[in-house]
């Protein structure tokens, strides 16, 4: 069992501790020991009115069951009186938990000043006026845990609370700032967006649901958060029912709508409004550098390119604005890449598919059924490029060879490849960037079967020493390495290398003695000779492809990588993935040494529905639609009836394997009721998505729809009391 989390010696203040969640909180901090401030006002919850009683009965508790505590009855906007409390007990201050909060709930237009002041009074300024007068005392002993009480209503937004949701986000903003400023000095803020029965949400949610959210099942996230082992510091965590889920921000990738020395219109937005909106391959900003650096990436793309093309046929590269005229747009004389299952097969050893397992043995058998090729032979075909002297006979470029290093890769399929086959490639010198240590050559290769484009892959290869030139730093033409989320892998595969893998891999082609030639790799500054960076990424794609895709070679779209260390022959590889929809994200590292071999990397899938779409089946059709259309039947009968108890639109995502495979309305608001496919026509009150087997399960009465809600395997939009109605309308009327 791990080591219980103590908190004796520490001081810790809970604003609105006279009751419900802050009363949790002031109860287990003294059970592990602190010395706790109970703060309460003791006002309705309103916040009408004032009583020591709230407060008092807590510390009694405490005291009784054998903790320190003192009362403190002002309220949160007297904030140097609370933390004047706290020292003349206990002479510090370690912990502050804002929590103190009441409601003003009104529609927008009905908020009146005073429910807009009092809500911002108590939540955002008393955040601030408490906080504030910890701070210097935290500060000056180098420690200190913050807690700020956030809510799904500012997450999300919530009909008739504009007032406490924009106070609620508000406290996010605050402990966004004082996470970045207190680190330096040990104080930690994170932010909570709790869900728990109190008097505050007795109104709100059903009686056996408050029952059930007990406050004591958010007490041990705060009790975490605020304990001094804890390095999380600026997260924001939904917690409630004893789940806890962290948030953060998505940003699509964007469309740049502006053009050099061309005026920005609303039309070149509303062009590329889809492409704005679109959240597939979406990044995650962890700060404003993170968001800043993008702003200055995207507008030196802007300056430095004549004309902005996202035209991925576009091969011809664009004029350099950095001397080097002559090398970017040089193309290589194509050359051709023929190969049969001998090649394929051993590229596939030489990546570690063995006939251990036995999905590869398709990999590694001509005679399987379905042979294939791995995705990332891909790059094989293509790599005679930057073999040999090919790079030396670039114009206007003087490239010491030895001091070249493979920086990056990216290779795209727009099919698998076919089991043998004699592939036409094109390279092209897509651009020359200035990384100031060095020069990026960015090397686009197109390879085709007879007309057809069956991959594309970029090398990006570095110059050591010969950057500092003045040209520019970046390009369009990139493939951007991505960030690895931050949070610990989805899944981590692992394989021992052999001691002649590197002497098995040079085989489909790298030759390089550097990977067998002791002396020659001594020379080059290594103990021994080393394993090929790109047969390092041909097992870690091997995992991802393993683990997230059954080995199936069609469901490869992409794959980046970024290398930055090496691997010795007989070292274990270890690829830790992250799932984010069809993107996989991977690093991969040296079991024995925890060194990062590949980092910022990913592979994108082709999403299932896609692959379906290609080849449909009747057997694909989703469990899901016979169950709609059934109701659809039913409500001709009894839609009238129906619509007067329920006065709500439902809209339904039901997924497939992560995917959404179908959209259905159930209108029970207008005329006598329709159910039919696709989004709702106007806005929908309630939108529940969940897979098409659980809404089977549902439907069948296996599985609980509140359950599922809280365990996550259902999630809701909108008004989700409204699906209580739409439950038990589904129960009495369509029988199923
Ligand atoms: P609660 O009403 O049981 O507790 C709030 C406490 O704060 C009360 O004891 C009240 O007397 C005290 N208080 C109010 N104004 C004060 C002031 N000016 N100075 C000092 N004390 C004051 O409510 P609950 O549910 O425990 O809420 C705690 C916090 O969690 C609040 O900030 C609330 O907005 C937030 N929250 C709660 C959710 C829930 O599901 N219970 C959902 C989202 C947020």
């Amino acid at each position: 069992m791990s080591t219980p989390l103590r908190f004796d010696g520490r001081v810790v203040l809970v604003t609105g501790a006279g009751g419900g969640l802050g009363r949790a909180y002031a109860l287990a901090f003294a059970e592990r020991g602190a010395s706790v401030v109970v703060n309460d006002l003791g006002g309705d919850f309103k916040g009408d009115g004032k009583s020591s009683s709230a407060a008092d009965k807590v510390v009694e508790e405490i005291k009784r069951k054998g903790g320190k505590a003192v009362a403190n009855y002002d309220s949160v906007e007297a904030g140097e009186k609370i933390v004047k409390t706290a020292l003349d007990a206990f002479g510090k201050i370690d912990v502050v938990v804002n929590n103190a909060g009441i409601l003003r709930d009104r529609s927008f237009a009905r908020i009146s000043d005073e429910d807009w002041d009092i809500i911002q009074r108590v939540h955002l300024r008393g955040s601030f006026l408490v906080t504030r007068a910890a701070w210097e005392h935290m500060k000056k002993q180098k420690y200190g845990r913050i807690i700020m009480t956030s809510s799904a209503s500012g997450i999300y937004g919530n009909f008739g609370q504009g007032n406490y949701s924009a106070a609620k986000l508000g406290l996010l903003g605050l402990s966004n700032t004082l996470a970045i400023e207190g680190k330096k000095n040990n104080i930690h803020c994170n932010t909570i967006a709790p869900t728990a029965g109190s008097r505050l949400t007795q109104r709100i949610l059903p009686e056996d649901l408050l029952e059930a959210l007990k406050p004591d099942y958010v007490a041990p996230l705060v009790l975490w958060l605020c304990h001094e082992s804890c390095e999380e510091n600026g997260g924001l965590f939904e917690v409630g029912a004893g789940w806890i889920g962290k948030l953060r921000w998505e940003r699509s990738l964007g469309a740049i709508v502006r053009q050099k020395n061309q005026p920005m219109t609303p039309e070149a937005v509303k062009a590329n409004w889809t492409k704005i909106c679109d959240f597939d391959n979406a990044i995650k900003p962890q700060n404003v550098q993170d968001s800043t650096r993008s702003i200055i990436e995207f507008l030196s793309k802007i300056n430095s390119e004549g004309e902005v093309s996202t035209n991925q046929t576009n091969h011809a590269a664009s004029t350099a604005t950095s001397g080097f005229a002559e090398a970017v747009g040089h193309k290589f004389p194509p050359f051709s890449s023929a190969y049969t299952e001998l090649q394929a097969i051993m590229y596939a050893l030489g990546v570690g598919a063995s006939v251990k397992d036995p999905k590869d043995l398709k990999f590694i058998y001509e005679l399987s059924s379905d042979f294939s090729c791995l995705p990332t032979f891909g790059v094989i075909l293509a790599q005679k490029c930057i073999m040999g002297e090919a790079m030396a006979t670039i114009p206007g470029l003087s490239i010491n060879l030895v001091k070249v290093l493979h920086g990056e890769q990216y290779l795209e399929l727009y099919k698998p490849l076919p089991r043998t086959g004699s592939l036409q490639c094109e390279a092209v010198v897509a651009d020359i960037l200035d990384k100031g240590s060095g020069l990026l050559i960015l090397l686009d290769v197109y390879s085709y079967s007879g007309k057809e484009l069956i991959c594309y892959n970029q090398f990006s290869v570095f110059v050591v020493g010969s950057g500092g030139f003045g040209g520019k730093r970046t390009s369009d033409k990139v493939k951007l390495a991505v960030p690895i989320p931050n949070r610990p892998p989805d899944a981590v595969c692992t394989d021992t290398t052999s001691l002649n893998q590197a002497a098995l891999y040079r085989l489909s082609g790298d030759w390089n003695p550097l990977h067998i030639d002791p002396n020659f790799a001594s020379v080059a500054g290594f103990d021994r000779p080393i394993l090929h960076g790109l047969c390092t990424f041909g097992f870690s794609a091997r995992h991802v492809l393993h683990h997230f895709a059954d080995s199936d070679v069609s469901r490869f779209k992409a794959i980046k990588v970024r290398f930055s260390k090496p691997v010795y022959p007989g070292q274990t590889i270890q690829t830790e993935m992250w799932k984010e929809g069809n993107r996989i994200h991977f690093q991969t590292k040296i079991q024995e040494t925890g060194d990062i071999v590949i980092s910022d990397a990913y592979v994108d899938l082709v999403p299932i529905p896609d692959i379906s779409a290609k080849a449909p089946s009747e057997g694909g059709r989703l469990q899901s639609t016979l169950v709609f259309e059934e109701i659809g039947r039913h409500l001709k009968d009894i839609g009238r009836e129906v619509v007067k108890k329920v006065n709500a639109v439902f809209e339904w995502h039901i997924t497939k394997d992560g995917n959404t495979a179908a959209k259905w309305t159930i209108d029970l608001k207008n005329g006598s009721g329709s159910v039919y496919q696709g989004p709702a026509k106007g806005s929908a009150d309630t939108t529940l998505i969940l897979s098409d087997e659980d809404f089977m399960e549902v439907v069948l009465g296996k599985l609980d729809p509140q359950k599922a809600f809280f365990s996550g395997r259902l999630k809701a939009r909108g008004n989700i009391m409204l699906s209580q109605k739409l439950q038990m309308i589904l129960r009495d009327y369509a029988k199923l």
